[in-house]
């Protein structure tokens, strides 16, 4: 595996040497399945970071339900690379937290973050799918296991992000409509995954 660059919503991640050199004795993990991981964690918190940025949109428009869904969703983002990185702890592979990139999009529309959200999400599962494809490559069935929370979990992600999408499109034109969503995404609560193995 070299140095590894991807561009999803204007942002690039740079992982470094320090991570994908890092291999000592005695690893439990495959090198390239400790790499790719510590990869997924950074993108993890990248994600939360840039939902908040979102929220932070929703609050200057006055919306503050919308605003509390994409903080709840940081939150989800948050619980995914804690559970990642208890992984790797758990299997003898220390991850590097590197530097999180800026999240530079700007939106003028209600809609534009999720929409941003919605493609983000699907950038996410193919992530997970390539976690999943070297896991497999290494027949490590251990983190294929962990993996499958992921795939089932992005799954509702992409579906929640799809769905939200599809009613701002329908109604957001209307004031009434915008109110009553944003009251509704208002009584979204956080409810911490478990660790999934
Ligand atoms: Fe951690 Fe929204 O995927």
């Amino acid at each position: 595996m070299g140095i590894k660059n991807e561009k999803s919503l204007g942002f690039s991640f740079f992982m470094s040497k320090n991570i994908i050199m890092r291999k000592e004795k005695n690893m439990a993990l495959d090198t390239n399945v400790g790499n790719i991981l510590t990869q997924q964690i950074n993108k993890e918190f990248y994600s939360a970071y840039l939902y908040l940025t979102f929220a932070d949109f929703y609050e200057e428009q006055g919306l503050k339900g919308f605003a509390n869904w994409y903080v709840i969703q940081s939150q989800e983002e948050l619980a995914h690379a804690r559970i990642l990185r208890r992984y790797l702890l758990d299997n003898d592979w220390t991850p590097t937290m590197e530097a999180i990139a800026k999240p530079d999009l700007t939106f003028t529309k209600v809609v534009e973050p999720i929409k941003a959200a919605y493609e983000h999400e699907q950038f996410i599962t193919a992530s997970i799918n390539e976690c999943y494809a070297v896991a497999q490559k290494a027949n490590d069935f251990r983190t294929m296991q962990l993996l499958d929370w992921y795939v089932k979990e992005q799954g509702e992600e992409e579906a929640n992000a799809s769905d939200l999408l599809k009613a701002v499109e329908l109604f957001g034109g209307d004031p009434k409509s915008l109110f009553d969503l944003d009251r509704e995404n208002a009584t979204r609560v956080f409810v911490a995954p478990t660790m999934p193995m």
